[in-house]
Order: C-alpha cells, then structure tokens, then sequence
C-alpha cells in the first residue's frame, strides 16, 4: 500500500516515546540519541515526575517536534480547555481518550496542533475489551472511533498497525494513523503490548508515525537502533 501522507519526512516518522522517570533522564536520552530522532512523545510517567512543561520547550528549542500523550478523558469544556492552552505551548500532537463529545472539544480550538483520538490501546485485545464491557471484536470497535475521529474533526487516531489497512481501505488518507506497538516481527519479548508489527509492516500497513519506546530505550544502544529503524523507513519510504 502506497504511503497516504507521501509529505510526511521520512525521519519525522519515527516518534520516540520518553517513558522514563525525570526530565533529566528524558533529556540524557535525546542528547544520546541526537539528530538520529526528530520527534518525541511525552507522556503521563514524565508529567507526574514534574518539569514537564520545561522539558517540552527544552525539546522545542532544539528543533524536535513533541507529541503530548496525556489521552485526555474529561467533560467536554474541561477538553476543548486543555487542548487550547496546549496548544499555546507549542506542542504538536496531543491524544483524546473519549466519546463523540470529548472528540468534539478537542477539536473545537486545536489551532495547529494535532489532535489525535485513541481507538484502542494496542495492549488491549478482545478479551480485555470483554473485561470492560464491550463484547465486540476489536477491529470493529476501532473502526468504529476513526470513523467518530473523521466525523468529529480530529486529525488522526492512535491505533495498531494490525488495524491501520483497515482504516486506510475505509477511510483513505483523511486521517493520519499513528502506530505504537512496535515490535520486531514476533514479539518474544513479553511485554505488555498484544497487537503488534514491525516498523515495516505497520507502515506497509498504512501507518504514518511510529511510536517506538522499550525497543529503543532498552536496546544496548539506543542510538544505534534508532539509526536502524530510520534506515528502515527511509528505505521503504524511498521505495513507494
Ligand atoms: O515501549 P513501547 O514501544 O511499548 O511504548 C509505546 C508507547 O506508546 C507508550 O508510551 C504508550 O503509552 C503509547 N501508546 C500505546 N498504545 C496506545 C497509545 C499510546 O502503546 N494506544
């Protein structure tokens, strides 16, 4: 499938997720991983560890693009608030976790920041949603929210890239489809991630952005396995 956002740079595709505990830990990592990553996702670990905000415009300051992962779930009017003074922070991407109505106010006064709306998580799979009530099959249920996603006037979903060819055959290039869950081709690692493909598949799949955490913050060099993943998509990039 050829690619639905051919503008997107290839190195932009690459989002690496700062899951660490401080600020200081988080700024280490991109300091090492350098020009080899142009793009970082923020979210709740590093938000509770405090610095947060400082830490978005440190990353600003030297060129890097941010998607802020706080899946917000609130009353509308709580929302549509947050978003817009997020916004005015500077920020990129940011993820909405809710209903029509959440999806709505997060739309409402974005300005150019992306917002993005969760299907569902890629460490849930069809037995989980049982626990949480929703006797559907998964595929389905994410179906469902990028079609509310599109309706709503969100930019993008969160979704696996187990369902990101679904989503293209519906739906086209009108969303963009940001992908974590990225694992090498059979995941052994046992983590907690369930719906899960490689960098290639997932973007074979129809995914525009990858969300890669453990595989390289965990890897003996994290520069080094970024590098790859970069060759990985510039390579497939180039070829469509
Ligand atoms: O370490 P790993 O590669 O699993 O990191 C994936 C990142 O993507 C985590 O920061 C996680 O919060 C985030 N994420 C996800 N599934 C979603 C939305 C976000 O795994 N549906």
């Amino acid at each position: 499938m050829p690619t639905a956002h051919p503008d997107i740079p290839a190195a932009e595709r690459l989002i690496v997720a700062l899951d660490l505990p401080n600020a200081d830990a988080a700024r280490a990592l991109v300091t090492e991983l350098g020009d080899a990553v142009g793009f970082y996702k923020i979210g709740l670990e590093l938000c509770m560890a405090g610095g947060y905000f400082e830490l978005l415009d440190w990353l600003k300051a030297r060129g890097k693009k941010v998607f802020v992962d706080l899946k917000f779930f609130d009353v509308p009017e709580t929302v549509r608030a947050a978003v817009r003074a997020l916004s005015h922070r500077g920020a990129d991407m940011c993820t909405v976790h809710g209903n029509q109505g959440m999806m709505v106010a997060a739309a409402q006064d974005k300005g150019a920041l992306k917002v993005l709306a969760v299907t569902v998580l890629t460490s849930l799979d069809r037995g989980d949603l049982l626990d949480l009530g929703f006797d559907c099959d998964v595929e389905r249920l994410v179906l469902s929210r990028a079609r509310r996603a599109l309706a709503t006037g969100c930019d993008g979903i969160v979704s696996s890239g187990l369902e990101a060819a679904a989503i293209r055959t519906e739906l086209g290039a009108r969303l963009l489809v940001v992908t974590p869950g990225i694992r090498p081709v059979d995941n052994r690692s046992e983590d907690d991630q369930k719906r899960t493909l490689d960098a290639v598949g997932a973007l074979a799949a129809g995914a525009d952005y990858l969300v890669v955490g453990r595989p390289i913050r965990q890897a003996p060099s994290p520069r080094r396995m970024a590098e790859a993943m970069q060759a990985q998509i510039a390579t497939y990039c180039a070829a469509r």
